[in-house]
């Protein structure tokens, strides 16, 4: 079975075949997210009217790949898409079709203006094509990067850490379509505190992997930073504590290179450290042998080390299938087959697990 996935839940427009969720036919993703560098996180209006300007030439991108049979992978920017859009026959047009099986869309969470353009466009598609329209919600289509990998899937039960720019989630798994919140951020997501602190040291938004680079080269003896909420008896999570205590620190400082570097250590070591000490935690306390980790945090290389250093089968995706992308949102509507007409498809940007 062969699904279109669709996916604007915020700055990426992207589309992807996916055959009996698992093998990537192909997959297309631009992105607005160079639009939003200097204003320190994603201004929903512009990304909105990106995903309006995105999606058709992604759709057609990746139906083009298809059409030519050769499994491949596109990252369009925006000028390529303005200055390149592509023309088809009525035949291609069938062609495109005649190749998907079923047609997924990200129904929420995300920013309203965007889920809209994904999910006007899936059943404008749905209803013209006469397909099945199958609505996956975006936290759970993270799970589905591991069904995509040449490893092995992870078993159920096991646990699942969503770490994002938006989310902060521990969830058991315990079957398709069956799972268990156990906790989450209270205040900002993991990828929120590295781009906020990012941002007091000077980087453009997103700061997270920037911040990660310069910590390559500190270390974290110099700044003591606290590790908030990390003995709670829960397992949510709180990161604003420590924007603030990195606020305090840095307010009038002139740091020397040496000095912003182990800054930068330092935060990543107190946000590493309570994101695995409590995943672990979760884990002994739920009794699940597996750990499978989802989000854009996921790039993070002092995050994947700790957590294998800590845990002994946990399963990371490759960054690519852990940010946001269309392929996991194909592959969760092929395990998650619960189609409705598309008539009461809707964009929910506050839907949770
Ligand atoms: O999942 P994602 O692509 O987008 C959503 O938030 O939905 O995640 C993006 C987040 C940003 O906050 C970004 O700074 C963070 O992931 N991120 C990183 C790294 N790469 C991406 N944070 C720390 N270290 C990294 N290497
Ligand atoms: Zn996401």
């Amino acid at each position: 079975m062969r699904i279109l996935g669709i996916e604007t839940s915020c700055d990426e427009t992207a589309a992807a075949i996916v055959e009996n969720g698992k093998v990537v036919l192909s997959t297309t993703l631009a992105s607005s997210l160079q639009l939003h560098a200097k204003t320190g996180g994603i201004i929903p209006e512009i990304a909105a009217r990106d995903q309006v300007k995105a999606i058709i030439p992604v759709l057609e991108t990746c139906f083009s790949q298809i059409c030519h049979s050769e499994r491949s992978e596109e990252s369009l920017s925006l000028s390529e898409i303005s200055s390149e859009i592509l023309r088809f026959t009525q035949d291609d047009i069938n062609n495109f079709k005649n190749s998907i099986d079923a047609i997924a869309v990200t129904t929420g969470p995300g920013l309203i203006g965007s889920l809209l353009v994904g999910v006007e466009t899936a059943k404008a598609l749905a209803f013209a094509w006469h397909k099945p329209l199958i609505p996956v919600n975006h936290l759970v289509g993270h799970f589905y990067a591991n069904w995509l990998t040449e490893d092995q899937p992870p078993s159920f039960p096991f646990l699942f850490l969503l770490v994002s720019g938006g989310h902060t989630d521990l969830v058991i798994v315990k079957d398709h379509g069956v799972y268990e919140w156990v906790g989450g951020t209270r205040d900002d997501a993991a990828g929120e505190a590295f781009d906020k602190t990012a941002r007091l040291l000077g980087f453009d938004y997103p700061g997270g992997p920037k911040l990660s680079k310069l910590a390559e080269s500190g270390n974290s003896e110099e700044f003591k930073l606290p590790r908030p909420m990390i003995n709670s008896g829960d397992f949510d999570f709180s990161f604003s504590g420590l924007k603030t205590a990195v606020l305090t620190l840095a307010k009038d400082k002139q740091f020397t290179d040496q000095q912003k570097a182990n800054l930068a250590c330092s935060i990543e070591e107190a946000i590493v450290e309570v994101l695995v000490k409590k995943t672990v935690k979760a884990a002994k306390e739920y009794g699940t042998k597996e750990i499978a980790l989802g989000g854009g945090v996921v790039a993070n290389r002092r995050l994947r080390e700790a957590m294998k250093e800590n845990w002994d089968c946990v399963h990371i995706p490759p960054p690519s299938l852990c940010t946001d992308n269309a392929s996991v949102i194909a592959a969760a509507a092929f395990y998650n087959q619960k189609e409705i007409p598309w008539q009461e498809v809707k964009a929910d940007p506050s839907l949770h697990f």
